[in-house]
């Protein structure tokens, strides 16, 4: 990276102001009113958030003091105070009719559909935090959840928070080895898991896949098995046993675990571009504070909302925005089994329909996906329910953003684009949908006590949309403590690179506005003639081509320019991969962005590799597009055979 900044060629123009209906209505109604509180967040964190702290959660013991930044990178919030994740997300919600509001509504793959009131909730939790006693499993013990998308995984997170054990959820999509290492690094002494899962009709084995990793994971002394598909699977007795036969041998009264805020609540894997996944540890008062606080003012959380957050629970959305965040506030949550296209592509509008969702939380990918199986789907649903919808996991092309605008939210639910990431725990930037305006594409301002800025390689700041680093200067609640056995590791890639700030691995650029466009990742930039830029940007020009579903651009190097661009095309149903196509696309990005930024070669395909939360792999495609072989950590690839294609594509 020789130059100072990252070129910009987004030249994205529209804007949307909240309806004044959604504005009235709103916690935060004007822009000034979001001001003035953003003002007192950063002025004064620590009294700010002791407040919230304070006002909005149940304590055992008040904390009297917001920040301790004594001991830097490693950040304490409330730090003098006792909680209980658990107890706020269920307890305090049993007095009064609220008991019997529904916490959780699940819907099965199959069509089955459950619900759980808060009452309801708060036993299951109850009985499971006794069978986890009962298995010896003490505060501080590590426990792995390997899941599909069911109630029980929210209960199993759940009890473990309420009893001060740390969990592990491993996403139930993950391959025998990829569980083993996250149970051995996080030390996990016990493995809650299922019979099976659904996805797409098919049973993904989960017991199978544990009784292969604990081939190899000697500090596992038990399984939980949830039954969910019936299948047959091998238990080991005295080593495996059946949740349904355990909760029976418990009461359900538990007692909450009176916890000091710092904690450990759970570690969640993340993987960078390269080495092992990192064990992103949280802990309970912070994290708790940032879920909830940025649930209920993102989402504007109303007591009569069905909200809908489609992420997996193995994923940081999922924790912070599934379980949480949400139930913390006391709001309904659905939670649905399975793929979205089964049995056919229409099956997230009818739910939305047969449930009566009014907030939809999901990721571009999933919109995209959306895109290209055709508008005939939601067309056929009444969708009307829906209030506010959101994205999260990558930036949306503003194709995307206007699709998702017209076409599910009827140009009348605002759009909150949040940006976060496994390591900040909580939305950092986002609308406040009352509030702020929205532009494609752009996750617009900070959220509270969050202080982003864009800098230079040589750690001066960006001019208005020039691109830079993306750090943030100031501790907030729910960022990360360490990587769990590893705390050089975390000191080393979020804090090293500027003295004193959190570095976020990102690209972005700070409008004339004061809105932020982030960019993708640092190690996507690509340098093609002296331009460095941003892929994403190349990749957003293409999307909004009419005949482009997705689209991933990689750089492979070039004698010439240093740098020259592949894309690898994904054409919407109906389009034909021609020539002819090729080149009106080349046409189309030399009119979008410039010249210099037209690929140098376009792939048709399929498919793209994506991770199993949705991330397009690209470091595999710039491999395929150099004509290396493809090596690294694949364990979070989704489809192999995607890959395979491209390969044979190739020949
Ligand atoms: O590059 C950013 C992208 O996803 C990364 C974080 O990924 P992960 O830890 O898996 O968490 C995903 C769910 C929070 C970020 O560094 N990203 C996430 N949200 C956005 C985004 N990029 C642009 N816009 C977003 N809204």
């Amino acid at each position: 990276m020789s130059q100072a900044s990252i070129q910009s060629v987004s030249r994205e123009s529209r804007i949307f102001a909240p309806q004044d209906e959604f504005a009235r209505q709103a916690r935060v109604s004007s822009r000034e009113g979001y001001e003035e509180l953003y003002r007192r967040s950063v002025d004064d964190p620590d009294a700010f958030w002791l407040e919230i702290a304070t006002e909005d959660f149940h304590w055992f013991k008040k904390p009297t003091q917001g920040l301790d930044w004594s001991n830097p990178p490693h950040a304490k919030w409330f730090a003098d105070g006792t909680t209980n994740l658990a107890y706020n997300c269920l307890d305090r919600h049993l007095v009064g009719s609220h008991r019997n509001k529904a916490a959780i509504i699940f819907e099965g793959e199959p069509g089955d559909v459950r619900v759980l009131t808060y009452q309801q909730l708060h036993r299951e939790v109850c009985r499971f935090a006794n069978v986890l006693g009962k298995l010896g499993v003490k505060q501080g013990d590590c426990v792995a959840i390997y899941m599909g998308m069911v109630p029980e995984a929210a209960i199993a997170m759940l009890a473990c928070a309420r009893i001060g054990a740390i969990h592990t959820v491993i996403f139930g999509g993950f391959a025998a080895e990829a569980v083993r290492d996250r149970v051995n690094d996080a030390k996990a002494k016990l493995i809650v898991t299922q019979d099976g899962a659904w996805r797409r009709g098919n049973l993904v084995p989960l017991k199978e896949n544990v009784d292969r990793a604990m081939r190899e994971t000697p500090g596992v002394k038990h399984t939980i098995v949830l039954k969910r598909t019936g299948n047959e699977v091998a238990m080991d007795r005295g080593r495996d046993l059946w949740w349904h036969e355990m909760v029976e041998t418990v009461s359900a009264q538990h007692r909450a675990a009176e916890l000091p805020a710092e904690h450990p609540l759970f570690i969640l894997y993340t993987s960078g571009t390269t080495g092992k996944p990192k064990g992103v540890l949280h802990t309970t008062g912070g994290y708790m504070v940032g879920a909830a606080t940025t649930s209920k003012f993102v989402f504007d959380l109303r007591e009569d909302d069905t909200y809908w957050c489609t992420a997996d629970v193995g994923w940081v959305t999922g924790h912070s925005y599934i379980a949480y965040g949400p139930l913390a506030n006391g709001a309904t949550c659905l939670m649905y089994e399975g793929a979205p296209n089964h049995p056919d592509p229409g099956r997230f509008w009818s739910i939305i329909e047969r449930h009566g969702v009014t907030i939809l939380y999901t990721a571009p990918t999933a919109i995209r996906a959306f895109v290209k199986w055709g508008d005939q789907y939601p067309m056929k649903h009444d969708l009307s329910s829906l209030r506010l919808l959101g994205t999260v996991g990558e930036p949306i092309n503003p194709e995307a953003w206007m699709w998702y605008r017209r076409v599910i939210g009827n140009e009348r639910c605002p759009i909150v684009d949040t940006w976060w990431q496994t390591e900040t725990g909580a939305m950092m930037m986002t609308p406040l949908p009352g509030a702020i305006s929205t532009k494609p594409g752009s996750c617009t301002v900070p959220f509270f006590g969050v202080v982003p800025k864009v800098l230079r390689e040589d750690g001066t700041e960006a001019g208005p949309n020039e691109g830079g680093l993306l750090v943030i200067e100031k501790p907030w609640p729910s960022m990360m403590r360490t990587v769990y056995g590893d705390d050089q590791r975390f000191k080393d890639t979020y804090w090293s690179r500027f003295e004193g700030k959190y570095f976020t691995g990102d690209g972005a650029r700070k409008d004339e506005d004061g809105f932020f466009w982030v960019m993708g990742r640092v190690d996507d930039v690509v340098n093609v003639a002296g331009h460095r830029l941003g892929t994403a940007e190349v990749e957003s020009a293409l999307v909004a081509h009419k005949s482009v579903a997705e689209a991933a651009v990689v750089g492979r190097p070039d004698e010439l320019k240093g740098q020259g661009l592949v894309a690898f095309v994904t054409l919407k149903q109906g389009e034909a991969p021609t020539k002819a196509l090729k080149a009106a696309l080349l046409e189309h990005v030399a009119q979008e962005i410039g010249k210099f930024a037209r690929p140098d070669e376009i792939r048709f395909t399929d498919g793209l590799p994506k991770t199993r939360s949705g991330k397009i792999m690209r470091r595999l495609l710039k491999e395929l597009a150099s004509g290396n072989e493809v090596k690294g950590d694949m364990t979070t690839l989704e489809d192999f055979s995607v890959l395979a294609k491209l390969r044979a594509d190739e020949e």
